[in-house]
This record gives C-alpha cells, sequence and structure tokens, in this order.
C-alpha cells in the first residue's frame, strides 16, 4: 500500500492546518462560531503521543503551556492524546478507506463488531451490535427505536433524575431537565416518565449514612419499592423500556447499589419490559479491570445484573467518533436498511481506532493499571478529606472518580461556588478538572453542580497520579482562599 504523499497542495500548507493558530484566527473564530465561546485555551497537540499531558495555547497571550488532562477529553481518551497505536492502525486504514456508505461491510467494521460481541457482559455476549458515526445519544436512539420495534406497539420508556444520555431533541427529553434554562423544549416528551434513582448521599428517604457510593446499612431500598409501582403500572402509557446509566455520570457521579439493579432487572424480565443501560462513560475499563461496570458487579459481586440493552459511546471509538449498540441475541428483530443508518456511519477509521485502542488496553491490561491508579488517588483524597471540611464524599472505582463539594460534612449542603472556582482555577496550576452537568429549579435557580471529577487516561504512571492528587489540594486550597476573600 503506498504512503500518504500530498498531490496539490504542499505537505507544509497541509500540515498548518492543525499545526499552530494565530491569534487572530482565535479571534475570528470567536466572532463566526455559533456556540459561545467560553474556553481561554486553544487545544493544539499532545506533549507526546499517548500522554494525558496536552500542549495548549493561551487565547489572548498566546504563550503555549502544559496540561495534565483529568477529563480524557469529555472522558473519551482512555489511552491520552494521538497515541500511537491508535493512529498507526488508523493511518493505515487512511491508505486504504476513509469512508465507504452505510450499508457496507469493511474489514474494520466486521472486527470491530465481532469484538464487541465478545467482550459484551452476562446477557449481551454474543449480541447484536449497530454503530453510528455520533456517539451515545445516537446508541440511545437506536435503543428507542428498537425496543419499539420489538415491542409490540408499547413505546413508553422510564428514566431517572439526574440521567443524562445526550442532547438531540429526544435524548433531552430523556435526560435530567433543563427546561427552565434551555430556550427550547425536547421532543416526544410524552415517552418517557422520570422516576426518583437512588442517591445514597442525598437519599430522599433520609437515611443519612450512605457515603463512598454505598448505601446507608439500615436503608430497605425504599427508592426501589417507587420505582416499582411505576413498573406495575404507574406509567402513563404501557412501558416498554427503562433506561439507565447504572453510575450516574453527567448527573453527579451517582451509583446505582447493585441490588437495586438486581430488583430491577428481575421484574423487568417478568413483565417484559426492555432494560437499557446507559454504560457510555462507565465502559472501555474505566473503572478497574472489566471492561464494563455490569461485568465488574457480575464478576466481583456475582451479581448478573446485565440488560438487554447496552449503549456506548466516548472511549469506544479510541478517542474518534463513534457510538454503538449491543442487545441481546435474545432480541430477534434486526433493523432495515432504512431504519437505522446515517451517511458516516459505517466509519471505517473509528471503527479502526476503536478496535486498535481496545487492542491495547487489553494486551497492556491498562485496565488493571487503572484500578491500581485509581485507589493509589482515592486513598489520598480519603486522607484530604479528614482535612478538608468540603470534601462530602469521595465515589470511585478505578479513574472514575468523582469528589462531592459541600459547605460542611454534616449538613451535606452542596457547595457550587467552590466546583466552580476549581474549574476555572486547575488550568492556572497546569490541570483540567471535570465538572458535574448543573442541576436547576424550575425558576432556572442552580440547585447544585457540585461533584468535581478526576478521570484521567487510563495508562497514566504512578508520577502522573501523584501529581494529579498533588495538584487536587493545590487548586482546592488556593480556590478556597480566593472564595473567602470575595
Ligand atoms: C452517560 C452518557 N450518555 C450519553 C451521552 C451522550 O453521548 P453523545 O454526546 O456522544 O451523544 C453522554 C455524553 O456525555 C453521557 O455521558
Amino acid at each position: 500500500m503506498v504512503d500518504i504523499n500530498p498531490k496539490y497542495i504542499d505537505k507544509e500548507e497541509l500540515e498548518g492546518i492543525s499545526s499552530d493558530i494565530s491569534l487572530e484566527e482565535i479571534e475570528n473564530f470567536d466572532k463566526h462560531s455559533l456556540n459561545n465561546f467560553v474556553e481561554l485555551k486553544t487545544i493544539i497537540e499532545a506533549k507526546e503521543p499517548g500522554s494525558p499531558w496536552v500542549i495548549v495555547k493561551d487565547n489572548k497571550t498566546g504563550e503555549r503551556e502544559e496540561i495534565f488532562d483529568c477529563t480524557s477529553m469529555n472522558w473519551t481518551l482512555a489511552l491520552g492524546f494521538a497515541h500511537p497505536d491508535v493512529n498507526y492502525a488508523v493511518y493505515e486504514q487512511m491508505k486504504r478507506l476513509t469512508h465507504v456508505r452505510s450499508g457496507c461491510l469493511t474489514p474494520a467494521r466486521a472486527k470491530f463488531c465481532n469484538k464487541l460481541a465478545e467482550l459484551a457482559p452476562g446477557k449481551l455476549k454474543g449480541g447484536r451490535v449497530v454503530i453510528n458515526n455520533q456517539g451515545g445519544g445516537l446508541a440511545l436512539e437506536s435503543a428507542i427505536k428498537l425496543a419499539i420495534i420489538a415491542g409490540r406497539g408499547a413505546d413508553h420508556f422510564l428514566t431517572f433524575f439526574h440521567g443524562y444520555h445526550g442532547t438531540s431533541l429526544v435524548t433531552t427529553g430523556a435526560s435530567q431537565p433543563f427546561h427552565a434554562v434551555s430556550r427550547f423544549s425536547p421532543f416526544g416528551t410524552e415517552h418517557f416518565t422520570r422516576v426518583p434513582q437512588p442517591y445514597c448521599y442525598r437519599c430522599l428517604w433520609k437515611y443519612k449514612n450512605g457515603i463512598y457510593g454505598k448505601r446507608d446499612p439500615q436503608c430497605n431500598l425504599e427508592c426501589f419499592d417507587l420505582v416499582e409501582k411505576y413498573l406495575m403500572g404507574m406509567t402513563p402509557k404501557k412501558l416498554i423500556g427503562v433506561i439507565l446509566e447504572p453510575f450516574q455520570a453527567a448527573g453527579g457521579h451517582i451509583p446505582f447499589p447493585p441490588e437495586f439493579l438486581k430488583k430491577l432487572k428481575d421484574i423487568c424480565e417478568r413483565e417484559k419490559i426492555f432494560t437499557i443501560y446507559d454504560e457510555c462513560q462507565t465502559a472501555v475499563w474505566r473503572t478497574g479491570k472489566y471492561f464494563t461496570l455490569t461485568e465488574k458487579y457480575e464478576k466481583e459481586l456475582g451479581i448478573d445484573v446485565s440488560p438487554d440493552m447496552m449503549m456506548f459511546t466516548k472511549a469506544i471509538g479510541g478517542g474518534f467518533p463513534l457510538g454503538a449498540l449491543i442487545v441481546s441475541p435474545k432480541i430477534k428483530k434486526r433493523y432495515t436498511p432504512t431504519e437505522e443508518h446515517t451517511t458516516f456511519s459505517s466509519t471505517p477509521i473509528s471503527l479502526t481506532a476503536g478496535l486498535a485502542s481496545i487492542k491495547v488496553i487489553e494486551k497492556e491490561k491498562f485496565g488493571e493499571n487503572c484500578e491500581a491508579r485509581g485507589k493509589q488517588i482515592t486513598k489520598r483524597l480519603f486522607e484530604l478529606q479528614e482535612k478538608y471540611e468540603v470534601i462530602g464524599d469521595i465515589r470511585g472505582p478505578g479513574l472514575f472518580i468523582g469528589i462531592e463539594l459541600v459547605k460542611n460534612q454534616k449538613s451535606r449542603e452542596p457547595y457550587t461556588e467552590l466546583l466552580e472556582e476549581m474549574v476555572l482555577e486547575g488550568p492556572k496550576q497546569k490541570i483540567f478538572l471535570g465538572p458535574s452537568m448543573p442541576i436547576f429549579s424550575g425558576t432556572g435557580q442552580m440547585l447544585m453542580r457540585n461533584v468535581i471529577k478526576i478521570k484521567p487516561p487510563l495508562n497514566i504512571t504512578e508520577e502522573d497520579a501523584d501529581f494529579a492528587y498533588e495538584k487536587f489540594e493545590s487548586v482546592l486550597k488556593t480556590s478556597l482562599n480566593s472564595i473567602k476573600k470575595e
């Protein structure tokens, strides 16, 4: 296969598209971007291939600096920036093909789907996969479509408070409401009933001792009793599916107790309601040595909570745009060619990158590394909790760490201002930290946005992990001081 060599334009000019930007171009972009432009730095390039460090350019001064990324860029870059193995596989793919029409089979498409069917947990193993070029929102819409097709006419779904599944007109309706602050209403909201999720740190049933992602020892899962009512007929229309993130990510890093999931699964199987898990953030070894959280529960707790359908995005594409849905082989219905495709949905590049990244993680055991580095960081965070009243809760596992900030540990009052300050302070101290999504009241008042996240790439070293928690403390200290001064 011939190497890539430009035919019409100089190599230098082509390289210039990605290698740098002038302050004037940044200023012009600000004028032409329909998105409200908020970032203060432009991301330029990996410090080294496969590194969690990235070189950025300050949008005002033009200075370049290095930043350690604890957001994995929307929790996506499992192997850091510009990983060499992934890029090599993509380069090889690009020499052959960059795009095919949606129905086409390519080697990468077949190999990727076969691998996902092999990796999928529990009853999804050996299942059927559909892919898209966009991500989690579209994967959820696929699940919704298939549930309706397979569900003999029922088209109503249960979703949970604080769930987040995307920003399309349909998936916003399935997610935590933004109606008080967004200028449009989601479409199709009549298809969703939203119910309270178990949130053990802020239990609606007033149990006080839920912490570290665990239930209060006295809890009797009253939250499940309520959900059970809905499952048994209390929705306005007949239910066909329950959509949930087993560990709610954007909404505040809130796990469902595995026992809740088990009860839910049992009733749903009995009532012929599909369980649809959104593991967009928790899959691809993000929580440790297992591919999904569902698999972790099966292997470590001996509880099979595997759903009928599971959706993926983020790290599944190895840093390239990809969404996927896998459904249990027991669901016999398949899509017709008209029902499920987009122009770019067979994207050979993302499929190649996704499979290459899975191969690297498996071979190098980065799931195990993720677990070890996660333990290293959380251990130190528990120590910090003794020192800082504002660290309310710490929820792992793996490098899927959320720290709930509170005014004090007793009252558990959310400390939103501190989170906002820390997210701005981070880059000044060479670290990107991630925020949870805001939760608003019906009148648009911010109720809480108080979970800060440490979710760096899975391949970080021990020294990187030291850096992450040392910086976390330093950013916390500076932010507390600046809030006090205001
Ligand atoms: C858990 C979860 N589900 C779904 C989505 C939506 O995915 P996408 O933005 O790729 O449509 C996200 C995005 O952040 C997510 O975190």
